[in-house]
């Protein structure tokens, strides 16, 4: 097995047996070795508890843990019940420690932006820093394995889960996947990616409904994202609560064990998601609990999450040859793996009393509050309204029913979070502009969702007496997460309203929209000179947003998801393919609407600056790439790239592939890298790429990878509607086998 912590829980282990004295270290038997013997003495009920994972609710029977009839726990998210739900199966006849799991999405107590606020960084350092941060807190409350990351790629921002992903694009999900991933490591838990597979593609963003994706849609788009968070060493795979092409993913043997296990190697847990072994009955695939319990199991699924049906049926189901007790083995197996891979046999128990002088340290805090800044996406700048000139505005007019939210700022998937940490957007503003000797005038306009008009009066006044108007306005937590999708992307209540009342002062407004997922906008990009996509920012949010208004920080958040005009065009993509009419302005019979344009607000990988960055021609370094026998071959392509603006800024400059002509039809540009780059004002830097040649295939439905021969087109600028294509050759194509690799379309 993969060591993992191989630090002080490896030597404590070598030196077991004499653990009590610094005696001699005897010869440790292996972890397999370990397993073996554990299994040789576990009853069926011991094993059935191993792959047994308990929510902690109040109708819990306290001796079931003491038992050994659990395996794993969720939602015991507090260090105390953490301690004493481990300490219970530490009792139990064999003395297995617990799995503590918990969905640590965003933080646990310290909020950090959401994942695709997280996303629009486009930096995976950052991301694995902050995936640290989160994993170092939670792990210090005893808790041990998270469900995260959602590697789903996200095709419509109706689905309100679009919050916990990682946007619209395959390899910036699968890039930030694997940085999760190995920052979940770094800060001490285990990972889970989810929701294999397809969840993404839920009929009209409509949580928990079915999906339906082309075989080589799965390879292409929703896969590899799965595929790099097991190259960086996620240590298990949730099952999605829905059916895929008519499967339910938990009952499916295709999924689970064809691809994940076969073609793929991976030799990690699979954890069925919440009762989604029950609800193999309601999906209408199984009978009764029994028939949903073998399903799962023989389509790979090592543990049932909630639902209790392995517990109850398993032992049986063997006694009765329905179910080899190899099976049932062979999952245990994976379970004690990971609890020995996480060192939980050798770590002293959980720590209640001193869990809680380790939340929300500073150094944490400083990282959710790096991770907020770098989030922020300049969406429009009119007339240099921002940053903030604290020479010509003295007074300002904080507005709208996010100002001072604390609550939901912390956002859905909440971990531990409390809105009592929060730092507003109200008390960040008010801190920085005092530094500056600017004055803040708060007058929220509308309470909460915005539902009543009687504040309109006093923001008005305050816009009046101000040099500018800072309004947040957008969406409240409860409008993003699971079980959050919505048919509408407008913003709740009056606030359009509130922001032409300030608007109408003359005064200009710098508006924070403020939401998990871009939202319709109606006028505001003609009310308001400035607009700044500040998401669900989390604990530090306030000041974070505070800093960039000011200037001490250029934004460089880059959408990642392209942002639309309205509800009616979902779902909408940057990489849609070109078809045989594409879109002409004006023209009836091309693609399009009657009454709206195709295309997005804001396209994807968009996002200003307080400077402005020139991009020059790319230089492919390698114009002719062969990748035939030399697998490993890579395009090497190169661009300069000037901050031409007056301040220094981070350019976030994005590499896309496109293969103009080809045996199917492909998208014109897709995203296949991206550098940032820091500079000063005047300074050029050089963006450069090394493309792994196999990232410009497609794949055939049976996932075999092809890169075919002939002319392929590349670009380099800082967003996706605007590089310049340059062509170069692939002399010598590449067919590998289904599984063999994974490239994206
Ligand atoms: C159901 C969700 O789909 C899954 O993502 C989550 O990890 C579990 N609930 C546990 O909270």
């Amino acid at each position: 097995m993969r060591a993992r912590w191989a630090g002080p829980a490896a030597a404590a282990w070598l030196c077991l047996g004499a653990a009590h004295a610094q005696s001699v270290p005897v010869l440790a038997p292996s972890v397999e070795a370990r397993i073996e013997a554990l299994l040789a003495r576990m009853t069926l009920e011991e094993k059935a508890g191993q792959l047994n994972l308990i929510s902690n609710e109040p109708l819990n029977d306290p001796g079931a843990i003491r038992r050994g009839e659990v395996g794993a726990v969720i939602n015991f998210s507090n260090a105390w019940l953490a301690a004493e739900a481990d300490g219970a199966a530490r009792a139990s006849r064999l003395g297995i420690p617990l799995l503590v799991g918990l969905d640590i999405v965003h933080g646990y107590r310290t909020i950090f932006p959401l994942p695709l606020a997280l996303a629009a960084s486009f930096d995976p350092g950052l991301v694995r820093r902050a995936a640290a941060a989160m994993a170092r807190e939670s792990a210090s409350a005893g808790i041990t394995w998270t469900f995260a990351p959602m590697a789903d790629v996200a095709r419509d921002l109706r689905w309100g889960r679009v919050v916990e992903g990682l946007g619209e694009d395959s390899w910036l999900t699968g890039r930030l996947t694997a940085a999760q991933v190995e920052g979940f490591r770094d800060g001490g838990l285990a990972s889970t990616l989810k929701h294999f597979a397809g969840y993404g593609a839920v009929l009209g963003g409509r949580d928990y409904d079915a999906t339906f994706v082309a075989p080589s849609e799965l390879h292409d788009l929703h896969l590899p994202p799965f595929r790099a968070g097991i190259r960086a060493g996620a240590d298990a795979v949730m099952t999605a609560l829905t059916a895929l092409n008519g499967v339910p993913t938990t009952a499916d043997a295709g999924l689970m064990t064809g691809i994940l296990r076969r073609q793929w190697g991976f030799s990690g847990l699979v954890v069925a998601d919440w009762q989604a072994v029950a609800s193999l009955v309601k999906h209408g695939v199984a009978r009764d609990g029994a028939e949903a319990t073998r399903k799962a199991l023989a389509a790979g699924v090592d543990m049932d999450m909630t639902s209790g049906l392995y517990l109850r049926h398993l032992p049986d189901e063997v006694r009765a040859g329905r179910i080899p007790e190899a099976a049932v083995d062979a999952a245990v197996r994976r379970v004690l793996r990971l609890k020995f891979g996480l060192g939980l046999f050798e770590r002293p128990p959980i720590d209640p009393a001193g869990a809680e002088s380790r939340l929300l340290l500073p150094e944490t805090r400083r990282i959710a509050r790096e991770a907020a800044r770098a989030s922020l996406v300049l969406l429009q700048n009119r007339e240099a309204v921002l940053p903030i000139d604290p020479e010509r505005v003295r007074r300002i007019a904080l507005v709208g029913p996010f100002a001072d939210a604390a609550w939901d700022q912390v956002g859905p998937h909440e971990g531990n979070g409390q809105p009592q940490d929060t730092v507003t957007i109200l008390t960040g503003l008010r801190e920085r502009a005092a530094a500056s000797g600017v004055e803040v005038v708060f007058a929220e306009g509308c309470p909460r969702v915005c539902t009543e008009r009687t504040g309109f009066a006093a923001a008005v006044e305050a816009a009046r007496g101000a040099d500018l108007v800072v309004a947040v306005m957008g969406e409240p937590r409860d409008r993003s997460g699971e079980g959050s999708s919505t048919a509408y992307l407008n913003w709740p209540g009056l606030q359009h309203d509130l922001l032409a009342a300030v608007a109408e002062t003359g005064k200009p407004v710098a508006l924070v929209v403020f939401g998990g997922r871009p939202t319709e906008l109606g006028d505001a990009p003609e009310r308001a000179h400035a607009m700044l996509m500040a998401w669900i920012p989390g604990t530090e949010g306030g000041p974070a947003i505070a800093e960039t208004l000011f200037g001490d920080v250029s934004p460089s958040g880059k959408l990642p998801v392209s942002w639309p005009r309205t509800v009616g065009q979902m779902p909408l993509t940057y990489d849609a393919l070109p078809g045989g009419r594409p879109h002409l302005p004006g023209s009836r019979w091309t693609m399009g609407y009657a009454d709206e344009s195709p295309l997005p607000l804001f396209p994807f990988g968009h996002g200003l600056s307080y400077t402005r960055f020139a991009y020059g021609e790319p230089e492919v370094l390698t114009p002719k790439v062969g990748v035939g026998d030399r697998y490993e071959a890579v395009l090497e392509v190169r661009a300069p790239v000037t901050n031409i603006g007056p301040r220094p800024g981070r350019a976030v400059a994005q590499l896309y592939l496109g293969q103009p002509v080809a045996s199917r039809s492909r998208p014109k540009r897709l995203l296949k890298g991206a550098v940032l780059l820091d500079l000063a004002s005047g300074e050029t830097g050089t963006a450069h790429f090394r493309i792994p040649a196999r990232d410009l295939g497609y794949h055939e439905p049976d996932g075999t990878l092809v890169v075919e021969p002939g002319e392929y087109r590349v670009g380099i600028g800082g967003d996706s509607a605007g590089p310049r294509m340059v062509s170069f050759t692939v002399e010598t194509g590449w067919r590998g086998p289904p599984g063999g690799d994974q490239a994206q379309r």
